[in-house]
């Protein structure tokens, strides 16, 4: 990075004192990373979030649903700051709020609504994070999907019963934690399109589902494939594959190890010496992960796959621009979540921080 930009980020962090606290998400660029008092995963960073009522400003170095997390998990008084405001989420924009009341109507007249649940990824609007609040549900991450889901079915009447789970806007997370985590069957799922009128399903096939899979899914962990395993495999014996569980089925399948960036992170920490790791998920992680680990061999698992576009937003230009704000007495780029919004919100977000485990 530019020295001076460094100087400058440097300088206006130390004004800012304890008045501020930065949150980083391991997908994002090192040389905002170096600026982070914490890094995590979804999960991690919305407990920091929630716990240090002393800052008057978060900094949220990561993509906007987190930051709308983050302001509906902090006090009034708290302002939540995303340094670049075009730092999305392709998968939360998959769901917009219209489309998932839609979507409940049409359970409603299949009149499967009474005995459907709502479990919303945390990459989701802070609306549909409402919606979920409102019908009983929880949020989860991918670090708590299947404790999450186990919760949910538990609600309507035990994992082995017949009551239903809505899992919102990541089809992959859901059917990954379905048959992985609670031994359903393909057969278990199906895949509600809110393109297409009642969402693509006949009544019967919304009837006999246990899991409603949202149709969406992440552009950066989509692009993984069981032919990059089977390749890497082929090109390093006894390679052990770790992906994120946002990837497809028949990659989770194929691969060793499946968790969140923190688990990620973890596995390779207690990884012997010498061994050798094949990572799909976002490149910064996996080459921060590589650079902290020279004494192993970690590849990543398809070179043309790279970086999450949104996350890379947040550079270390806009990072200095909304800090040298912040001490200016200037707030900048604020997230502020409605107050009914944010309220139910928080009812889905307490639920999931309330989940065992
Ligand atoms: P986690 O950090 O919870 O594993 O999530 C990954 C992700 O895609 C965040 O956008
Ligand atoms: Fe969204 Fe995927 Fe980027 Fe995560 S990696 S922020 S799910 S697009």
């Amino acid at each position: 990075s530019d020295p001076d930009l460094v100087e400058r980020a440097r300088a206006a962090r130390a004004a800012l004192g304890s008045r501020a606290f930065v949150l980083g998400h391991h997908y994002q660029r090192d040389e905002v990373i170096d600026f982070a008092d914490v890094t995590g995963d979804s999960f991690k960073l919305a407990r920091e979030a929630a716990a240090r009522p002393e800052a008057e400003f978060i900094l949220f170095c990561g993509v906007h649903f987190m930051a709308e997390s983050a302001d509906i998990l902090t006090t009034d008084a708290q302002q939540v700051v995303l340094p670049d405001l075009a730092a999305g989420c392709s998968m939360a924009d998959m769901a917009a709020i219209n489309q998932v009341e839609d979507a409940w109507e049409v359970l409603q007249d299949a009149g499967v609504a009474d005995v459907t649940i709502p479990v919303t990824y945390m990459n989701s609007s802070a609306a549909i994070k409402a919606f979920t609040g409102r019908h009983g549900g929880t949020i989860c991450t991918s670090s708590n999907a299947e404790v999450a889901l186990r919760w949910a079915f538990d609600q309507v009447g035990g994992v082995d019963g017949t009551g239903k789970v809505l899992f919102m806007p990541d089809q992959h997370l859901g059917r990954n934690t379905a048959l992985r985590g609670l031994g359903m069957s393909p057969a278990d799922c199906v895949v509600f399109d809110p393109r297409k009128p009642n969402g693509g399903l006949t009544d019967a096939e919304l009837r006999d589902a246990r899991m409603i899979l949202w149709r969406g899914h992440c552009s950066v962990h989509g692009r993984f494939s069981e032919r990059n395993v089977t390749d890497i495999r082929a090109a390093v014996p006894g390679v052990n594959v770790l992906v994120h569980p946002e990837c497809k089925n028949e990659v989770v399948e194929a691969a060793d190890y499946v968790g969140s960036t923190e688990y990620i992170i973890k596995m390779l920490d207690a990884a012997e010496p010498g061994s050798s790791w094949a990572i799909g998920t976002e490149l910064n992680l996996v080459r921060r992960v590589a650079r902290a680990h020279p004494d192993k061999q970690v590849h990543y698992l398809d070179s043309t796959v790279c970086f999450c576009s949104t996350m890379n937003r947040i550079d270390l230009p806009h990072l200095v621009w909304a800090m040298e704000s912040l001490v200016a007495g200037r707030t900048v780029n604020r997230i502020v979540v409605d107050a009914d919004d944010a309220h139910w919100a928080r009812v889905a977000l307490d639920q999931m921080l309330a989940l065992p485990g």
